[in-house]
């Protein structure tokens, strides 16, 4: 029997130019690059300037991942973009790139998961391609998140960056075993009764403004390990795979604390794992294509391995996804 997998057929990501280092920070937030360095693993940060938004951002990761499919911009026929730092309110950021591509009318929206974004818009996709619905889908984490920072909060405002991260995924015909190519299982999770963890103090029906990012890190931090670790093993089981048998594993970049945790609660050895956080720090949904670009790119990632990618965000959201690249 054959199945109808969704095959990632390109990647791609792009980060805004401006390098800001925790030294940088230092000169006017009251930090310094041994703390940030010692609690987080981050290093620098890209920051998106004032004109650039984060439909610029994702247009470029965009452009790079449909280039490296073989695709152009009038393939697409499904445009998701994850993010929480969307141009406008409305329309959605997937209609605007829609546009700045040059693609045709099709289907676009946005995925709000927060940092676990990809992951949720990943599984979306999957539902249209696999369904037959889409042959040509573009899934995109892009973020600025550093329009959302308090920056007289140093507890958030060293964690987070700018950047995105694009998919292309086809439809391919598969075995229906774990040796596919495609996205082989998911799960999805959410917990709207730990809202006041990790939001964002605006919005268009409360404030009537945008709002500045809160977060009680010590206990967001306690939540991760465990949330993800469980999220893992379910997807993993949904797509009939051992832990052992992964590739790469290739998490959200919130802290190389929580990566080490997860990781080691998990019993994946660090060289298996991909980080990037030293060096683009929280993009949020932005993060793990990144991380997968980055890998792509530098030549560990490959085609055939297999890669286990997770996230955690506000919400609390969470979950993992199992793919064949
Ligand atoms: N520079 C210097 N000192 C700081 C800074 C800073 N940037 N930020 C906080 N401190 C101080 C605090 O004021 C506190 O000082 P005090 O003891 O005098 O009161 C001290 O450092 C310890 O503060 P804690 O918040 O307890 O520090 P902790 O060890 O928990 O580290 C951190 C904070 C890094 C935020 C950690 O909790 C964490 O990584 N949490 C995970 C949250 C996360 O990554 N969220 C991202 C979004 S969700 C996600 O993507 C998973």
């Amino acid at each position: 029997m054959t199945v109808t997998r969704s095959a990632i057929t390109g990647v791609g990501g792009y980060l805004p130019p401006t390098i800001v280092t925790n030294d940088d920070l230092s000169k006017f937030v009251d930090t310094s690059d041994a703390w940030i360095t010692e609690r987080t693993g981050i290093r620098s940060r890209r920051r998106a300037a004032p004109d650039l938004m984060t439909s610029d951002l994702a247009v470029e990761a965009a452009k790079q991942a449909l280039a490296r499919a073989g695709r152009t911009a009038g393939d697409i026929d499904l445009i998701i973009v994850a993010t929480t730092t969307p141009d406008l309110t409305f329309p959605a950021t997937a209609t605007i790139v829609q546009d700045k591509l040059g693609a045709p009318i099709c289907i676009a929206f946005d995925v709000q998961a927060v940092c676990s974004g990809f992951v949720y818009a990943l599984a979306v996709a999957d539902n249209f391609v696999a369904r037959g619905v889409s042959r040509c889908a573009l899934v995109i984490g892009a973020e600025t998140m550093t329009r959302l920072m308090d920056w007289d909060d140093r507890g958030t405002c060293v964690l987070f960056g700018d950047g995105a991260g694009a998919v292309v995924l086809e439809p391919l015909e598969g075995r229906g075993d774990s040796t596919d190519r495609g996205i082989l299982g998911f799960s999805l999770r959410a917990d709207g009764s730990k809202k006041d963890l990790l939001f964002v103090d605006g919005g268009p029906s409360s404030t009537g403004t945008v709002g500045k990012l809160r977060m009680l890190g010590n206990q967001v931090f306690k939540h991760a390990v465990v949330n993800i670790s469980e999220a893992v093993v379910s997807a993993a089981r949904a797509a009939d795979v051992s832990l052992e048998d992964v590739d790469w594993f290739i998490p959200h970049q919130a802290n190389q604390r929580i990566l080490d945790g997860v990781a080691k609660r998990l019993g994946i050895p660090e060289d298996r794992v991909i980080s990037t956080v030293a060096e683009h720090a929280n993009t949020s949904a932005a993060s793990i294509p990144l991380a997968l670009a980055a890998g792509v790119e530098d030549g560990r990632v490959k085609a055939g391995h297999l890669l286990l990618m997770e996230a955690m965000g506000g919400g609390l959201t969470w979950g993992a996804v199992v793919a064949r690249l």
